[in-house]
């Protein structure tokens, strides 16, 4: 299907010509496959400096095989891995989490806009039933930063579940596939949302942002990285090539271009948001705090903008998410606005 504008995801964007320029450098000549190559090291030495502490760098194909292989490093085949209602291993990895932990447990938080709730968090923790043989044991907290619902944790909120976690000595993971987005609107240090708060392993989003195909799993222990050298291996997520992968790290990091890309969606999805709110029979269901919106519409809208070329996610029941991404142009969003603002005056006129 072509699309006039498509804001059904973040991956319907190309790959950021720093990137292709990146790859295409790559490709000059040979270089040692699996890790062994320059860029490998680059990539590690780029994001150590980036976060500010040494870290181990795992390059693979998607975000869902970061998540997967991050989990498994948390918790024994036998442990609960504590994660949103609306999280992404639990709700649309297919069971990743589960199988890569060879069978933990995803034990499903109440939240409230994406973000799990402390109390709940404290109470569900307190009756796990620790060191009881029949229950599943206290191993592993995700927490997803941007949020499925595009929202974000503050500094305060993430401390607060993470030293709930800390207490319990449960492992951190970072669901980062927008990590970008929440970096660059919060205005903080990378350094500041992971390890300074007791993140223990970080899914990083390239792919979402302006990669071609890789996100990475950045590891804040050497005890987990060492794990993850035969996860990664087992799981076929080491790149025979891997120059490709880490280039396209290198590239992402340089002169800051994860972040500007970051901005520039962070933006748009802020312009789609005001813009569309203001459109009668739209309403935002979650205040926009990056490239995400979500919205509740009249059904007669959502379809006269379908049928504009306007690429959106139906999410049931007259709830939608659009998307914006790093190569969203003022002019595409405004034509998505003029679609929604046109349906809904043609309803107004019928009615
Ligand atoms: C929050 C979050 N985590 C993980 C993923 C998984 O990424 P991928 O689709 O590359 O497997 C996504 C993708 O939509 C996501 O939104």
């Amino acid at each position: 299907m072509t699309h006039s504008v498509n804001l059904y995801s973040d991956n319907v964007s190309g790959v950021s010509p720093e990137i292709m320029a990146a790859l295409a450098e790559a490709n000059r000549g040979q270089a040692q496959p699996y890790g062994a190559d320059d860029f490998s090291q680059k990539a590690r030495q780029a994001l150590s400096e980036l976060f500010e502490h040494e870290v181990w760098v795992f390059p693979v194909s998607t975000g869902t095989a970061a998540n997967a292989l991050a989990t498994s490093v948390l918790t024994p085949p036998y442990g609960a891995i504590y994660a949103s209602q609306t999280a992404h291993i639990d709700v649309a990895e297919c069971g990743a989490t589960e199988l890569f932990t060879g069978g933990a447990k995803i034990v499903l938080i109440a939240s409230e806009r994406g973000r799990i709730e402390a109390d709940a968090l404290e109470s569900t923790i307190a009756k796990a039933g620790k060191g009881i043989p029949s229950r599943v044991q206290p191993a592993g907290l995700s927490l997803t930063q941007a949020t499925e619902r595009g929202t974000l944790y503050s500094l305060d909120q993430l401390r607060r579940l993470i030293d709930i976690g800390k207490r319990s000595a449960l492992k951190i993971h970072m669901d980062g596939a927008r990590f970008a987005n929440a970096v660059a609107a919060l205005k903080v240090k990378p350094a500041d949302l992971t390890w300074r708060l007791g993140v223990d392993v970080l899914s990083f989003g390239l792919t979402k942002n302006g990669a071609m195909g890789v996100d990475a799993i950045v590891c804040f222990r050497q005890d987990m990285a060492e794990e993850m050298r035969y996860r990664q291996r087992r799981a076929g997520q080491v790149y025979s090539k891997m120059r490709y992968a880490a280039a396209q790290i290198v590239a992402y990091v340089k002169d800051g271009l994860w972040l500007s890309n970051a901005e520039r969606a962070n933006a748009m999805g802020r312009r789609l948001g005001e813009g569309l709110a203001r459109v009668p029979g739209v309403k935002l269901d979650e205040p926009v705090e990056i490239n995400q919106v979500f919205l509740s519409m009249e059904e007669p809208i959502i379809a006269d903008m379908e049928k504009a070329g306007i690429g959106l996610g139906r999410r049931g029941d007259g709830h939608v998410r659009l998307v914006a991404a790093w190569s969203s142009t003022e002019a595409e969003i405004d034509t998505a606005i003029a679609a929604a603002r046109a349906a809904a005056t043609k309803g107004k006129a019928a009615a």
